[in-house]
């Protein structure tokens, strides 16, 4: 058997033994006796018994063991000139004097704390400050709008919320504060305290009684040290979208979640403690989570914090630049950075300036690999390019090329082979193994593995209903695929109302929810159209109330508006058209799959059961004129 096979095979024939052996790879307060048990709600929880702390493991551990000098963190910075390195000595010291400042506001184990930052070092000391207290962190990205921020508010009871004074979007200051004001003052939930990190570039006014200055709070705290918690203590809440207005509350645990951070580490990305890895992502997004902070850290590399673009700060050789700089040994981003610089330079000239000498493989996830890009990037870097794919939910990647067990050859289109711990079967309407190379819904047989979400936070009913009761015994994972006759995964996109925009995973559905609350919107369809660089945009059609007209657009206008203020930029909504009715089923669902393959230019099939065949005509005729 080859290693792969024997780690597969043992992880889903004796899951227990084999994630109790990769758990003595982590230093735990009490280690594990048993793998997995079953909590009041039936969900398996891994390493019951088990006490750590994951700050402690990403810091301390290593300060004790002897990499105190080296650096843990590099920040660069191109859209505000600043470059800054942390050992993994002040960087301890400096989350532990953080933890400090958070425990001297009263937050302690369990309580929430939201961070609203941009990308500077102060998001990853919060977030390891929070776990140092076995305070449950919740990070909101930056590019969310205040009501965005409120919802998240609401549902996680954050007892302090932790900001900057503003972000910097390529040359565009971003005043947080006033989002933040408005998010609290619209929220239902008010937190104790609003601790603002001031940056140079553009300070905030701290003008209300639970505003607090960072640097003063921060300058008299002492010192906190890592508070021990069980394994199936939650480490944070990440909020993503799902198919309502109201995002889910993932939930991931301590101690599984180190363990397979720390397995990944190895295994997924074939990396050795002491180098560089660079995932070029956000904190506010799972990857950011795992891969700019947890992982690398536990696994004694170094991270990179990158506050820029792949295009535009300066230039699309930024992730070059980086790379060299440092010498990044992996590089991870999606896919629509790359088709962002291959857009700007489109034969790779940049690339020759910076040898990347020590550069050996760039990941890619957060949407599907399609071929072109992969070919560019392999072509113009002459390094391997790695598809994987992964979710909020896993924290990591379900399917992979396990380079650290061994290379799979690569085929364009394919995250190769399940990541041992992941049973991964396609299954069709009924819930029976699909046949090779027939599409069906991707699922994982129980039990999921560390690091995936045990429940969603304050709703566990919507964990039950969103992901394991439409198939018994199988976590549903929200994506079509198939598996070819080598075994290999090919994820064919979502099958539910999630969109990716530029690696950004959004709801079609939330869309539709604010487009509707337009006073003159009688019904609308959002849907996820393709797009040359950011994989997929939104497009949404409207049908407006009788009475109602768009003079020179200006209700298209004010949907784009809306869309933006209560969603956010991020969201990229940036067309809506108005038409006379939308394709309907009889029994008066929308066809939106339709409605998307003609915005696509594809070939469709009608269904027999449309209620008005003529409405396609005339949904072609109106996208044929934009
Ligand atoms: N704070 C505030 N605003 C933000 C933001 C943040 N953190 N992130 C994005 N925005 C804003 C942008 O400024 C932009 O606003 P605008 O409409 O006023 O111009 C809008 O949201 C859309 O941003 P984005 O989708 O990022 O578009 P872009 O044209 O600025 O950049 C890419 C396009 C492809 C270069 C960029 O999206 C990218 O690098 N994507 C990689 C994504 C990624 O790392 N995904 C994580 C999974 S690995
Ligand atoms: P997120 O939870 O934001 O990480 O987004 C997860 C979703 O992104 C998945 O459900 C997929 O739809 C998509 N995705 C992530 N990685 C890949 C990949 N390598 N190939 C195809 N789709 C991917």
């Amino acid at each position: 058997m080859s290693a792969y096979q024997n780690a597969y095979q043992q992880s889903v024939a004796s899951p227990d033994i084999f994630w109790l052996q990769q758990a003595k790879n982590i230093q735990w307060f009490t280690p594990p006796t048993v793998a997995l048990e079953n909590d009041a709600n039936g969900i398996e929880r891994w390493f019951p018994d088990g006490e750590l702390n994951t700050s402690y493991l990403a810091l301390d551990y290593h300060v004790e063991n002897g990499r105190g000098d080296q650096t843990a963190l590099i920040y660069d910075s191109p859209v505000t000139g600043k470059k800054a390195q942390y050992s993994y000595a002040v960087l301890r010291d400096q989350v532990a004097k953080c933890a400090g400042m958070l425990a001297a506001l009263g937050v302690t184990k369990g309580d929430r704390v939201v961070i609203y930052m941009p990308m500077i070092p102060q998001a990853a000391i919060s977030m390891l400050a929070c776990a140092r207290l076995g305070a449950i962190h919740s990070v909101v990205f930056g590019g969310f709008a205040p009501n965005e921020l409120a919802v998240r508010l609401e549902d996680a009871e954050p007892k302090v919320l932790l900001t900057a004074s503003c972000g910097i979007e390529v040359c565009k200051v971003i005043p947080y504060k006033p989002m933040v004001d408005q998010a609290v003052m619209d929220s239902r939930w008010k937190p104790d305290k609003v601790v603002v990190y001031q940056r140079s570039e553009q300070p905030a006014a701290l003008d209300h009684e639970r505003d607090a200055d960072w640097a003063t709070l921060f300058e008299r705290a002492s010192p906190h040290d890592c508070v021990p918690v069980n394994s199936t203590d939650p480490l944070y809440i990440l909020y993503t979208s799902g198919t309502t207005g109201k995002p889910k509350g993932v939930v991931r645990d301590n101690g599984g979640h180190a363990v397979a951070m720390k397995y990944s580490m190895s295994t997924v990305y074939n990396m050795e403690p002491g180098e560089v890895f660079w995932a070029a992502s956000d904190v506010g997004w799972v990857v950011g989570h795992s891969y700019i902070v947890y992982a690398p850290l536990i696994h004694g590399c170094t991270s990179i914090m990158f506050e820029g673009k792949p295009v535009r700060t300066p230039d699309p050789a930024a992730f070059w630049r980086v790379c060299d700089e440092y010498n990044v040994s992996v590089l991870f981003s999606a896919p629509t950075a790359f088709r962002a610089i291959k857009k700007e330079d489109p034969d790779g000239k940049l690339i020759g300036d910076y040898p990347m000498a020590s550069l050996r493989t760039i990941f890619m996830a957060g949407e599907r690999l399609d071929p072109p890009t992969l070919e560019w990037v392999e072509l113009h870097t002459g390094r391997p390019v790695i598809d994987h794919w992964w979710q909020t939910e896993t924290g990591w990647a379900i399917s992979c090329n396990p380079i650290g067990l061994e290379s799979f050859m690569t085929k364009p289109g394919s995250s190769t082979q399940p990541t041992p711990g992941f049973n991964v079967q396609i299954l069709n309407e009924l819930g029976q193994p699909a046949e090779t190379n027939q599409q069906g819904f991707i699922a994982i047989k129980r039990p999921l593995p560390p690091s995936c979400l045990s429940t969603v936070w304050r709703n566990h009913d919507r964990f039950e209903s969103g992901y394991l009761q439409q198939f018994p015994g199988y976590y549903v994972s929200g994506d079509g695929g198939y598996v070819d006759e080598d075994g290999y995964l090919f994820v064919m996109g979502r099958i539910d109302d999630v969109i990716n925009v530029s690696g950004h995973r959004l709801s079609t559905g939330e869309m539709e929810e604010v487009v509707g609350a337009h006073e003159a919107v009688a019904e609308c369809a959002v849907v996820g159209v393709y797009d040359e660089i950011k994989g997929q945009l939104p497009l949404g059609l409207v049908v407006l109330k009788d009475g109602y007209y768009s003079h020179d657009g200006d209700i298209e206008k004010a949907l784009v508006a809306k869309v933006r203020s209560e969603i956010g930029p991020v969201a990229c909504f940036q067309r809506a058209i108005v038409v006379d009715r939308l394709p309907k089923t009889r029994s008066g669902k929308i066809l939106r799959r339709i409605i998307r393959q003609i915005a696509d230019g594809e070939s469709y099939s009608v269904p027999s059961t449309i209620d008005d065949p003529a409405s396609l005509d005339d949904i072609c005729h109106v996208l044929s004129g934009h």
